[in-house]
């Protein structure tokens, strides 16, 4: 019988009621596609009571790894008085004044329900603070499943156009024609090409948005003095600034990449950690911005918006949070990485990780760096579909696009587990490297992945 038997009856059965069997089409693309039972610490226990160490932490959200006791007992606590008022409560002035501590741009803020609808909501204020309809991307940044910002996040290389201008790319049938009208799409990484665009185009724009880090395309750390200078460059022409930081929000540091820097965005969006699982975002900025939502010139709106369950996830998610070791997973994280370094070393597999310790991205690459996103298209995802299916199999679950996610749940002893488990892997023969370069390998394969990815 396999080890997957029960998941796979689910699967079946979901396909008949659900579509797709699934609620989110990125995750269609964890193979199997699991159904699961319980989580608890860093662990995933699913249908077959298969047992797993879990980097995947839903996507991010687990900093505090699966089920924290001090994050349910508020939750339990806060819904016994009610769940959600049409109108405000105690506790969401408590969450957005530990945001006003906490992360530098945050002089005031705005919770709603997802990291899409708080990106939606900064470009409307930038939007209406500058009078300008434009935006500007980064080719390979996320930003959600809307329409506008689900621009070339991971296009093929047939279809990207240049390099130095790239052809803005929808990823979604469905998606408005339009949506592309008003983006324009760069490389990022490129200080000397933002600084030419923005000299040309500067005047039309109302925002730049940018993950700090780009970890949804291979974790790519920002190069020395990049977002400065583009912190510069838009103060100079006008435009808002916006760090969505929903993956880097309270887990690359307490007050996210900016603080981490040292460099302050106009706007900020957060979601994932911030809550550790429960779904609240925010968008929070400078006072002169938010005030536009404020006074109700910009409409922000939503029935759930700081409902009492997930106010009181995040109050309690971020209490916790203010007293964490931040070094620690730095640490333990990068103690993962450079045990998976060396063995890669020990085995001649050409492997390249990049990011930080509490999230970096493992690619099989002859390359040494990804700066930008069609960097990143050199590697073997073919050989990482096998790593991952692999690592599953003997109880580690990881994400199927190579990125890790650490938790302050993870210890030394799960780290040496999975060194153990990956040197298993690795030292068969089967994993000893063709003489063909892995990018020659998967580019059809990649183009497949793109068009059903993160949608
Ligand atoms: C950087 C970034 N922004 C925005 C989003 C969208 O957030 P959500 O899935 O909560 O809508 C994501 C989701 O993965 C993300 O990684």
């Amino acid at each position: 019988m396999s080890r997957y038997q029960r998941s796979t009856e689910l699967f079946q059965r979901a396909q008949k009621s659900l579509a797709g069997g699934v609620s989110s089409n990125v995750r269609a693309l964890a193979q199997p596609p699991l159904y699961f039972r319980s989580g608890s610490g860093a662990h995933v226990v699913d249908a077959d009571e298969n047992v797993y160490l879990d980097y995947t932490l839903s996507q991010g959200p687990l900093f505090l790894g699966h089920s924290p006791p001090s994050v349910l007992d508020a939750v339990e606590r806060a819904l016994r008085n009610g769940q959600l008022y049409g109108a405000q409560h105690e506790l969401e002035i408590e969450l957005a004044e530990s945001f006003r501590r906490i992360v530098p741009c945050a002089e005031l803020a705005r919770f709603c329900n997802s990291g899409s609808e708080a990106v939606h909501a900064a470009i409307r204020v930038a939007r209406a603070h500058t009078g300008r309809d434009k935006i500007l991307k980064f080719e390979g940044h996320y930003h959600g499943w809307y329409d506008e910002t689900l621009v070339s996040s991971a296009p093929s290389l047939a279809q990207a156009g240049p390099r130095e201008a790239p052809t803005p790319v929808l990823a979604s049938g469905g998606q408005l024609a339009s949506a592309i009208d008003n983006v324009i799409v760069l490389p990022w990484n490129d200080a000397d090409l933002m600084r030419a665009t923005l000299q040309r185009h500067g005047h039309e724009l109302a925002a730049v948005i940018m993950e700090p880090v780009m970890c949804n395309n291979s974790c790519i750390p920002p190069q020395p003095l990049y977002l400065e200078t583009v912190r510069e460059l838009c103060a100079q022409h006008g435009i808002v600034l916006i760090f969505d930081e929903v993956i880097t929000g309270f887990r690359l540091a307490l007050g996210g990449a900016q603080s981490y820097f040292g460099v302050t965005p106009d706007l900020a969006t957060f979601g994932k950690a911030m809550a550790n699982g429960f779904p609240i975002a925010c968008l929070a900025g400078r006072r002169e911005l938010l005030a536009l939502i404020a006074c109700l010139e910009v409409n922000h709106s939503g029935t759930y918006n700081s409902n009492v369950m997930v106010t009181a996830a995040a109050h309690a998610t971020i209490c916790k949070l203010e007293r964490l070791d931040y070094q620690r997973i730095h640490k333990l994280g990068e103690k993962l990485i450079n045990g998976l370094r060396k063995l890669a070393a020990k085995y001649g597999l050409p492997v390249l990780i990049q990011g930080f310790g509490p999230v970096f991205h493992l690619a099989f690459t002859v390359r040494d760096s990804f700066l930008e996103y069609r960097d990143s298209l050199e590697s073997d995802s073919l050989r990482n579909s096998r790593f991952v299916r692999a690592m599953l199999d003997r109880g580690i679950r990881l994400l199927s696009r190579g990125l890790w996610y650490l938790s302050a749940a993870h210890t030394e002893a799960d780290i040496q587990l999975t060194l153990e488990t990956v040197e298993d892997i690795w030292s068969e023969q089967s994993w000893s490297y063709p003489t063909k370069k892995p990018s020659t390998l998967d580019l059809s394969e990649r183009l497949d992945e793109s068009i059903s990815r993160k949608v």
